[in-house]
């Protein structure tokens, strides 16, 4: 077959170090079919998985059985991440690190109710020379910072402010405590989901990354939206943390360039609408980001917000190094190619008809791009075409099979 590529751009498909695709248990919102096929539309040849599932990912069984729904349901490559709980820990520091990407812990609360304390943190660090990736807010302060204004004023803090004030101190508290004792233990820390400005001054730029111990991973909606967008989309833009000022978000970018942020994700969280509807406070967070997440970031090359190099760096080459995706790959003699074909220049609209995640809507939905996906190469085969998934999966391979 003859792809005419002239005019396109020929891109490393994107690793998405940090989704949530509901598979198995909340398959209503998304599986790790519908989800992997919305990310390979987007450009994305690998994901990782977090362990918010039901069954949550707490056990090598559960891991397994993971592994085994996504070898027969996956477009894309794949890992997982396990989860920490109290009562796993054992299992979790003797568990082969080639099997999965890294164990991710909430500290701080979010779907799943799997947040744990500082002992079990520091037990980790002190016992498991595994990579720690850690959902850092602390909830305390969300709640204090809460009924301190309920006290105050006698009503809750007004809606396009509290998504922030309930969340910029608690961000700080939770990150700089993780990132003192990783210090103090010296162990491999990854800070997912920065979303202020305020923590980049926890963070180093100075060393390559494969010299870091501390890491930092943001994610697209915090690059693209800010403070501004819940007058327009409301609940529907609650996250964990929460999407924070503009102010924030630049710094984010800025922190792009000066490398104190290592990697960009998208935390690709989706809910359906139905359970979207309703007060900031009763509906769930996450938003589904996963396969406008590369044409959103070239949107912002094209601005001038960010430039081409840092964006394939952060999305594509250094997930590879961090997650070890290179050494552990399924082959000695150079890679499978994951590639992606893009028409740098044919705008287009994204709107919830262009969604394929199972969830079908986008908090995205009105923006108009100039950057396509034309088409993606999973292992060397061609999966997506001109705005079609291929009809045959052919056999997706495991990201960390090396056994
Ligand atoms: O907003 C969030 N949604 N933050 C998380 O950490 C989890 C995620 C989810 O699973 O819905
Ligand atoms: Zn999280
Ligand atoms: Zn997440």
């Amino acid at each position: 077959q003859v792809i005419d590529a002239s005019d396109l751009w020929l891109l490393p498909g994107v690793i998405d170090s940090h989704v949530h695709f509901r598979d198995p248990g909340l398959t209503h919102k998304g599986d790790i079919e519908s989800e992997s096929k919305a990310a390979l539309a987007g450009g994305v040849t690998s994901f990782i998985d977090m362990p918010n599932t039901i069954p949550p990912t707490t056990s090598i069984a559960a891991l397994e059985e993971k592994r085994k729904t996504a070898s027969e349901k996956a477009w894309t490559n794949f890992g997982f991440f396990l989860g920490a709980t109290p009562d796993n820990l054992n299992e979790l520091i003797q568990a082969d690190n080639q099997r999965f990407a890294g164990i991710k812990i909430y500290y701080g609360s979010t779907t799943g109710n799997m947040m744990v304390n500082k002992e079990v943190v520091q037990k980790l660090m002190t016992s498991s020379n595994h990579l720690l990736v850690v959902h850092a807010e602390d909830d305390a302060v969300i709640q204090r910072n809460m009924a301190s204004y309920r006290e105050q004023f006698g009503e809750e803090l007004p809606f396009s402010y509290h998504p922030m004030i309930r969340s910029v101190e608690a961000c700080y508290k939770a990150t700089s405590a993780l990132v003192e004792m990783a210090m103090r233990h010296r162990s491999r820390l990854h800070i997912a989901h920065v979303s202020t400005a305020n923590e980049l001054a926890l963070f180093d730029g100075s060393k390559p990354l494969a010299e870091k111990q501390i890491t930092a991973e943001t994610c697209v909606p915090y690059l693209w939206f800010d403070q501004r967008d819940y007058d327009r989309l409301g609940a529907r833009l609650k996250s964990n943390p929460a999407i924070k000022s503009e102010n924030d978000r630049k710094a984010l970018l800025q922190a792009l360039a000066s490398n104190k942020i290592d990697t960009i994700a998208t935390d690709h969280a989706p809910h359906l609408l139905d359970e979207k509807q309703g007060s900031y406070f009763n509906v769930p967070s996450g938003i589904p980001s996963v396969q406008y997440a590369l044409p959103v970031m070239l949107e912002l090359v094209r601005n001038g917000q960010v430039s081409i190099e840092k964006v394939l760096e952060k999305m594509c080459y250094a997930p590879a190094t961090l997650f070890r995706i290179h050494r552990r790959g399924y082959i000695r003699k150079g890679f499978y190619a994951d590639m992606v074909l893009v028409d740098p220049n044919n705008p287009w609209t994204i709107s919830d008809e262009t969604t394929l995640s199972k969830c079908r809507w986008s908090p995205f939905a009105g923006t108009q791009l100039h950057a396509r996906i034309t088409h993606t190469f999973v292992n060397g085969k061609i999966k997506f075409e001109n705005g079609a998934v291929h009809d045959q999966r052919n056999g997706q391979a495991l990201l960390f099979n090396v056994k």
